[in-house]
């Protein structure tokens, strides 16, 4: 058993929902016990001090500790082409992206960097993250195994592509859907890791390899699904084109059977009202990549109306490589500018749910994680507000005693802050 003394954020309520002093928990000297990697007790100093009277204590004053940041949507693959200029969606794919993940049909290669991938998330403070690899079984392997060296806990998957990409990424779909049983039967749910079905979006892949993806998720209803929707304007024309059965985009994933709870769609940037309400209806989520959308041009994801209008899931995510950042700080401040634009202010708090508490809920995970409630298991970031010199001259005046302070600083913290702001990242209870 060990015990962290510092002050504590985390949410006990949806803050779209529930007014923020009643869904913010904040305790300003606060004590988070940890026991076999889960929490056993949390409140504050004060009230627990006796009760643990002989356990170790490490201290984090005058640091903020949150639940780790949950990543919902980015792929390993493409941390080293992110920042690639000039194209929009289905160029940039062309152009950039497919000749990178030609190269994780080596083992070798795809651990490697799938190594450096978890570590980036580490050093960002994200600890759970749905994650898309390549159509090479071995890359999925890759991911999986690393993130066990780690013990983080991961959802990824085989990508399916079977058309409109070059030949050395496309699969046969028998192959694809033998392959992924596989995976799913070795990784979902084998210490920490849990298994997406992951078509890559409609345009790639056939009538037949989207019928074997609902068939899969009928095998095995627990598992995830995980695509794009609805991001570009000309993706969502050759999607109209290629499916012309479909009353609209999202409608090609209900008639293979891939909307429902445990779905997560990246991106829903042009959905009319149907598709949101039908989304929130099924217990679908959806995936806000506030930086990719700006990088590639996408459009503003309309927030307010996804989570206030219709209740939908919704989670923060970076989408690297179109995504601009791994910092989940980063993230949000690209989030709130989005916000901006449409004339919606979303809060610090908000913003910070979307990427931890509500994130968990998106992916069905708020049983084991988000919060610091007890039996949760101990992922946490440990957040510096001071860690640069702007970032102490803004934040003058130490921990915040109170909710309007804490506002402001972790306001400041978002805008201004990146990887320096994260002090350590713990998973399990271990500093990682
Ligand atoms: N749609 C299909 N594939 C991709 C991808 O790799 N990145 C993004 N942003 N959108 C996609
Ligand atoms: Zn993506």
């Amino acid at each position: 058993m060990k015990a962290i003394r510092a002050a504590f954020l985390d949410f006990v309520g949806d803050p779209f929902f529930v007014p923020e002093s009643e869904s913010v928990r904040y305790i300003p000297d606060g004590l988070l016990v940890i026991d076999q990697g889960k929490v056993k007790d949390f409140g504050t100093f004060e009230t627990l001090q006796e009760k643990y009277a002989g356990v170790a204590i490490a201290s984090h004053e005058g640091k903020l500790i949150l639940p780790g940041f949950i990543d919902i949507h980015v792929h390993y693959p493409q941390a080293e082409m992110i920042a690639a200029y000039g194209e929009q969606l289905l160029a940039w794919l062309n152009k950039y992206t497919f000749p990178t993940e030609k190269k994780f049909h080596d083992k070798d290669y795809a651990r490697q960097i799938a190594s450096f991938f978890l570590d980036e998330l580490l050093r960002n403070g994200t600890t759970t993250a749905v994650v898309l690899t390549t159509i090479f079984p071995s890359s999925v392997d890759a991911l999986f195994e690393e993130a066990q060296r780690r013990n983080m806990r991961i959802v990824a998957g085989q990508m399916l592509m079977t058309r409109n990409a070059p030949d050395f990424l496309i699969n046969d779909a028998q192959t694809a859907y033998t392959q992924t049983r596989e995976q799913i039967q070795k990784w979902h749910g084998n210490g920490r890791s849990l298994y997406a079905i992951t078509p890559r979006f409609a345009i790639t892949s056939t009538d037949e390899e989207l019928t074997l993806a609902g068939k899969l998720k009928a095998e095995f209803p627990d598992v995830y699904v995980h695509t794009h929707l609805s991001e570009n304007p000309q993706e969502i024309e050759f999607t109209a084109k290629l499916f012309p059965n479909s009353t609209d985009y999202l409608n090609v994933y209900e008639q293979f059977g891939l909307v429902g709870d445990r779905s997560i769609f990246a991106h829903c940037i042009h959905l009319d009202e149907s598709a949101f309400e039908r989304l929130s209806k099924a217990g679908a989520a959806i995936a806000f990549c506030p930086t990719s959308n700006l990088f590639l041009g996408s459009g503003l994801f309309k927030l307010g109306k996804a989570k206030s209008d219709y209740g939908i899931k919704v989670g923060l995510a970076t989408d690297v490589g179109a995504g601009t950042s791994f910092s989940m700080l980063q993230t949000m401040s690209d989030g709130y500018k989005v916000a901006q634009l449409q004339a919606e202010s979303l809060s610090p708090f908000k913003a910070f749910y979307l990427a931890t508490l509500g994130a968990a809920q998106a992916i069905y995970l708020e049983d084991k994680l988000g919060s610091f409630d007890i039996g949760k298991e101990a992922d946490f970031v440990v957040l510096d507000m001071q860690a640069t010199p702007l970032m102490a001259l803004r934040n003058r005046g130490g921990i915040p005693q109170d909710l309007e302070t804490l506002a402001e600083q972790i306001f400041a913290t978002m805008i201004l802050g990146d990887d320096r702001a994260i002090a350590a990242t713990y998973i399990a209870g271990e500093c990682m």
